[in-house]
């Protein structure tokens, strides 16, 4: 069942996300995930199954375009078309808002995955400056 995520999630997020190898970034602050749910601004949804999260999606909505922040779903629950309906269920909230474009920035990994959702390169590049 996909619902909306609480603040009480906050440490079964942060579980899943250390649980997936490489995901959980050392450089993120500490409360990370709860920015992350806040800014989302009721955009953040988790994937849950008997009382267990297996999966979670951020999108922020910035008015220019939306930004899907994170996605991960746990390694055991992994193709079983969970990180489909999270980005599908996200997806619909977006055109609801009247939301035209919706950008990621993606493991080299997960490009198939995007792509099989309809997901396309823009005529853009993506660049960082760390601080
Ligand atoms: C990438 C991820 C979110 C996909 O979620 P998932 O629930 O396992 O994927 P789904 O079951 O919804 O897959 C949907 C389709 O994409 C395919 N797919 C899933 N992951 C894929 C991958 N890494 N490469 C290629 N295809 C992939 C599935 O086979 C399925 O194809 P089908 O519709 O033809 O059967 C999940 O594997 C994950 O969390 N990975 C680790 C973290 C990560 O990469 N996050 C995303 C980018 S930052």
């Amino acid at each position: 069942m996909i619902r909306k995520t609480k603040l009480s999630d906050i440490s079964h997020i942060e579980s899943l996300m250390k649980s997936v190898e490489g995901f959980w970034d050392k450089d993120w602050k500490e409360d990370v995930i709860q920015i992350g749910i806040k800014s989302a601004n009721g955009l953040s949804f988790v994937f849950e199954e008997n009382d267990e999260i297996l999966g979670f999606i951020c999108v922020h909505d910035v008015g220019f375009r939306a930004y899907l922040s994170e996605l991960v779903v746990s390694v055991k629950a992994q193709g079983k078309s969970i990180g489909k309906e999270l980005v599908a269920k996200v997806e619909k909230e977006l055109k609801k808002r009247g939301c035209k474009t919706l950008i990621s920035d993606v493991w080299k990994d997960a490009e198939e995955f995007y792509a099989k959702l309809g997901w396309s390169k823009p005529d853009v590049v993506l660049l960082r400056k760390k601080l």
